[in-house]
């Protein structure tokens, strides 16, 4: 069979090298399509092979049309909302990810951002401390959990809100809404995928909720965000700030706000040499599905 690794973002070199090892020994062939500029090379790319991992690298019809022998393709990551997953079961094609993967080298960047943040993006005058604020998680997932953890190092009090996950976790209130979350917490950490639901639900109403000097961060989907509400909230505003790990549309206009708007060059999130050598997994799940039929981790069911 063969693989193909289309990753417009590459992963590590280490993690390329083990994910060709999983797959050649199941006696599968890997070809690499990674930094491609345009969708159509990835049209191309696609075209003979059985398989496909990829990042956030968007799956749309067009893509799924060109695979004539296209059974599985594998995201390495949580969230797939790049791909088109009901298509791809239209056309009898598996659609996996890899959950928790990244979820620990996110984490960490929600911290390393908020220090950079309260520090007043290192200008040089006396900033605040993260001990003793209070931390609100929208989405107790398996990065919500990893931030949680690491925040109590940080001595910070932490609330989480999650309409589908258990209210009860050591260490962390859970509150009853995300309006609750918004009204009681210094710094507010997005961590939602972008579903039909989600789209652009953090907007003028839930975020204007927000406490004095409050701090949003924004390291999972840039389609949550309401960006002209956002927009004209932090002109309203002028104590709140926006750190995000994924670039808005409106990045030009954000970047108006001085000392008041973060924005990473390119998503970061994952970009560990860890977290993409668990993307190994990826690998493994595939070799499993041509070698039992296995779609344990099956997201188009
Ligand atoms: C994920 O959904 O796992 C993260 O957003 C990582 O995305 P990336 O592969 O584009 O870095």
């Amino acid at each position: 069979m063969k693989v193909l690794v289309a990753t417009e973002k590459p992963f590590a070199a280490a993690a390329v090298n083990g994910i060709k090892a999983e797959i050649e020994a199941a006696g599968h062939e890997v070809v690499l399509l990674e930094k491609y500029t345009e969708k159509t090379q990835l049209v191309e790319a696609v075209k003979d092979a059985d398989a496909m991992i990829v990042r956030s690298d968007k799956v749309t019809p067009d893509v799924l049309d060109a695979a004539g022998k296209l059974k599985i393709v594998v995201r390495a990551g949580a969230g797939y909302d790049s791909i088109d997953t009901a298509y791809a079961k239209e056309k009898g094609i598996v659609v996996e990810n890899t959950p928790g993967q990244n979820a620990n080298a996110v984490a960490e960047l929600v911290f390393g951002m908020l220090v950079f943040g309260v520090r007043g993006f290192y200008n040089g005058k006396s900033g605040t401390e993260l001990k003793g604020k209070k931390l609100g998680i929208l989405a107790f997932g398996n990065v919500g959990r990893n931030v949680a953890r690491i925040a109590e190092g940080f001595g910070m009090e932490v609330y989480a809100y999650d309409a589908y996950c258990p209210k009860e976790s050591a260490g962390v209130k859970a509150v009853d809404s995300q309006e609750e979350l918004f009204a009681t917490c210094d710094v507010v950490s997005l961590h939602i995928p972008a579903t039909p639901e989600t789209k652009e639900s953090i907007n003028h109403a839930l975020a204007g909720r927000m406490k004095k000097n409050a701090i949003l961060v924004n390291t999972a989907r840039k389609e949550i965000i309401n960006e002209p509400e956002l927009l004209k909230l932090m002109a309203e505003r002028t104590d709140l700030k926006f750190l995000t790990d994924i670039k808005p549309d409106a990045d030009a206009e954000f970047a108006k706000f001085e000392g008041r708007y973060f924005s990473t060059p390119k998503k970061m999130g994952a970009q560990t040499a860890e977290a993409n050598t668990n993307a190994g997994i990826a690998a493994r799940q595939i070799n499993s599905f041509f070698a039992t039929g296995d779609t344990k981790f099956q997201v188009n069911k």
